[in-house]
């Protein structure tokens, strides 16, 4: 994708295990345009915090990236020297992370840790940094910003909290921010606005997010494409309307009916959406990763694997059900 901002392609991450290395992310691959929202999606242990994390180089020891690219602009960040990719990491890519109060100083007002995160990327006095704090929390929403700055993290709501992580990671004016389960710990109002906000910043900044969150219906409001992960692959990709008007893939079809919101099987009967549990990555099943739990399961499924194949003009699945005369696509 030419005029990608960020194109991952073909990254896989693996951890040492007792027999070998374990693949915990798969030959994914997709792409976020400048000012798009892309949601990453899939249930707990698929590998999107790993992602995440590897799209930074900040994948945990003694994990590590073992193929692919990710190009940043067209810059392939794997192959930056780390002084190099230390400023790629929140001045041109922010990071939002689910548990504000683990990621911001206890001990430190907000409106000295927003300036300093202003200062690390700009050079500037610490006045105008002062005045940036000020701005970036009016920014993100924050009522009486100036009043605000000599609060301690522990006296603002989770909400307020999020929001400073927000401007924190605006702080740079970064194109894109990756936010990772951004409103999973706050209640639903909450959850809203700051969905709201990042929205809202889209629109003022032309700022990309790729959303990460096991929360369909949150996909569905904020989200212009969506990339479905199973067992640290991408097992679908389409725009958000056609993902939720007819999805391609069973796993994606069985998210989707777990979603009360939007139709499924908890607002009409009580059958449990996806029966069995994700694998470990240590040990997946043989073929398809997710034959074991899919309602279509055929033969084939549990001897090879599928590659990714077209289902309709933007939506790819990796599944046999669409394997055969389409063309397939380009992106696996
Ligand atoms: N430090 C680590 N060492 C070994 N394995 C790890 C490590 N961190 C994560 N993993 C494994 O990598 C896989 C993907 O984990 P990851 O945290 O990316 O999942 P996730 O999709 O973010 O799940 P959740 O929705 O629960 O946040 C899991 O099987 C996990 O056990
Ligand atoms: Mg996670």
């Amino acid at each position: 994708m030419p005029d990608a901002l960020l194109a991952v392609d073909g990254l896989s991450v693996a951890f040492p295990g007792a027999g070998g290395d374990v693949e915990v992310v798969r030959r994914l691959s997709f792409s976020v345009a400048p000012g798009e929202f892309v949601g990453l999606v899939g249930e707990s242990g698929c590998g999107k915090s790993i992602t995440a994390l590897a799209l930074l180089r900040l994948v945990p020891e003694p994990g590590r990236i073992t193929a692919g690219r990710i190009l940043l602009e067209g810059e392939d960040l794997l192959e930056l020297a780390e002084p190099e990719m230390r400023r790629v990491r929140g001045r041109r890519i922010g990071m939002i992370f689910q548990e504000p109060m683990s990621a911001l100083n206890p001990v430190l007002s907000v409106g000295f840790q927003i300036a300093e995160a202003v200062r690390v990327h700009h050079a500037v006095s610490r006045r105008e940094a002062r005045e940036e704090a000020v701005r970036l929390l009016d920014l993100v929403a924050i009522a009486a910003p100036r009043q605000r700055l000599k609060d301690y993290p522990h006296q603002l709501s989770g909400g307020q909290r999020q929001r400073v992580m927000i401007a924190i990671a605006l702080a740079a004016k970064p194109d894109l921010v990756i936010a990772d389960e951004p409103t999973t710990a706050l209640d639903v109002t909450v959850q809203a606005q700051i969905l709201e906000l990042l929205e809202g910043l889209r629109q003022q900044l032309g700022l990309a997010v790729l959303l990460i969150t096991h929360d369909l219906a949150v996909v569905a409001e904020t989200c212009d494409r969506v990339v479905v992960m199973y067992a640290g692959q991408g097992v679908e990709e389409a725009p958000v309307e056609p993902l939720f008007a007819a999805p391609a893939h069973p796993y994606t079809r069985g998210l989707l009916a777990a979603v009360p919101t939007l139709g499924g099987a908890a607002r009409g009967g009580d059958l449990p959406a996806i029966p069995g549990q994700v694998p470990e990555p240590a040990s997946l099943p043989a073929g398809c990763a997710f034959h074991p739990r899919c309602a279509d399961v055929m033969d084939e499924c549990r001897q090879r694997q599928p590659e990714i194949y077209r289902v309709a003009e933007r939506q790819t699945a990796r599944c046999f059900l669409y394997e055969g005369p389409r063309p397939e696509a380009s992106g696996s």
